[in-house]
């Protein structure tokens, strides 16, 4: 029996609290199996202890039905922030897509362009860096590519392209402002002297439309969107806005380092949306001998990665901040000699011949 089966054999039995099956909604976890033998937790608030019992029996008959004679099940108390991500799941099941949205013809399904999410699940990790250097790599393969800076709480794409001016108004419409040959649209362009705009609820949902609707992208073949970390409410609304919407995640290589990272990515399988894979970012540090050094752990980017059952795309070494910064105007973005640039530039001609996705 293999992990998918076991999910399928309890996906029947449901939490009380939600009316959702316990598989659905994250609260199994821990899944381990071999031949006749499985083991897994089950995520249970405090308050709902009394219900151990029958979840034991439910969940052990349902797999003893699948063949499994072994069951091991233990119980552990569920924290604020994993009942958080219950309620995005389900608000996400619940909530269907606004009408007018599905007219961007940037999100239509034969628009021709390629949306990439790159989330994490704490902030960072080298979300924006990946964001920027994945952007500029796919330029350099000659694609049109944009960025939304989605990152409401720490938008940092125009500083890390070193833009200094605000988007022009095309008519009613905004034209994005161009650097590095990327179109790029941020959060940060719309924050009044420096005063963060409380971007909650309407207003939220305002931002991510407008970005797509009242932007005037012109043709692009790739978007990259700079998710904030963890599973909030901009996450969810671009799983709800842009359903085709592929998923990154960016990690560190610490291995225990990663619980809500894979939270991160059980949003985007519960909502169907791909994931094109794990960045382990900060891997090592290569000194000048070539001596590999991992100062941060290692592993984490490959666990992740099995976990969500998908791929590491890659491992970017830690950049020395002794070395020559940037290619030019920008430090953030790699030097083209580098290690660093050289995975990026793989990456996304990886993604470009579809060997990604
Ligand atoms: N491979 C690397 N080598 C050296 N420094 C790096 C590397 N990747 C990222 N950094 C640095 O680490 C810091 C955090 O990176 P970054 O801003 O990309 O993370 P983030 O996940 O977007 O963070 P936030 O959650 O704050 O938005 C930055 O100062 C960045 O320059
Ligand atoms: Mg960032």
């Amino acid at each position: 029996m293999t992990k998918d089966d076991l999910v399928a054999a309890i996906a029947h039995i449901q939490d009380d609290e939600h009316q959702l099956p316990l598989t659905e909604i994250g609260l199994i976890r821990d899944i381990t199996t071999n031949k006749d033998h499985a083991a897994l937790s089950v995520l249970l608030a405090p308050n709902l202890a009394s219900r151990e019992q029958e979840l034991q029996e439910q969940i052990t008959s349902a797999l003893q039905k699948s063949g499994i004679t072994d069951v091991h099940i233990r119980f552990k108390h569920i924290s604020n922030e994993e009942k958080n991500d219950i309620i995005a799941i389900k608000l996400n099941k619940t909530v269907r897509r606004a009408p007018t949205l599905m007219n961007s013809p940037l999100v239509a399904g034969d628009s021709g362009v390629t949306f990439i999410a790159i989330a994490s699940g704490k902030g960072g990790v080298g979300k924006s860096t990946v964001t920027v250097n994945l952007a500029a790599a796919l330029v350099k393969q000659g694609k049109r590519v944009g960025i939304i800076d989605a990152d409401i709480y720490g938008y940092s794409i125009p500083e890390m392209l070193g833009i200094k001016e605000l988007p022009q108004k095309q008519g009613n419409r905004i034209a994005p402002v161009e650097s590095q040959g990327i179109k790029v649209i941020s959060t940060g362009f719309f924050v009044q002297g420096n005063k963060p705009v409380v971007w909650r609820g309407p207003m939220l949902g305002k931002m991510l439309g407008t970005f797509l609707n009242e932007v005037e992208w012109g043709p692009l073949d790739y978007m990259i969107l700079d998710l904030p970390p963890g599973t909030g409410d901009v996450a969810l609304d671009v799983h709800n806005r842009i359903p085709q919407c592929a998923e990154i995640l960016v990690t560190t290589p610490h291995p225990t380092a990663n619980h809500v990272a894979a939270r991160a990515g059980e949003m985007a399988i519960q909502t169907n949306h791909p994931i094109l894979g794990v960045i382990e970012n900060m891997s090592y540090f290569t000194d000048p001998t070539g001596e590999k050094h991992y100062l941060f752990g290692r592993g984490g980017g490959q666990k992740l990665a099995d976990e969500l059952n998908t791929k590491l795309l890659a491992e970017v070494p830690i950049q020395s901040s002794d070395a020559p910064e940037g290619s030019g105007s920008s430090p953030t973005l790699f030097r083209e000699s580098s290690e660093q640039w050289h995975i990026f530039m793989e990456l996304a001609a990886s993604i470009v011949s579809k060997k990604v996705d």
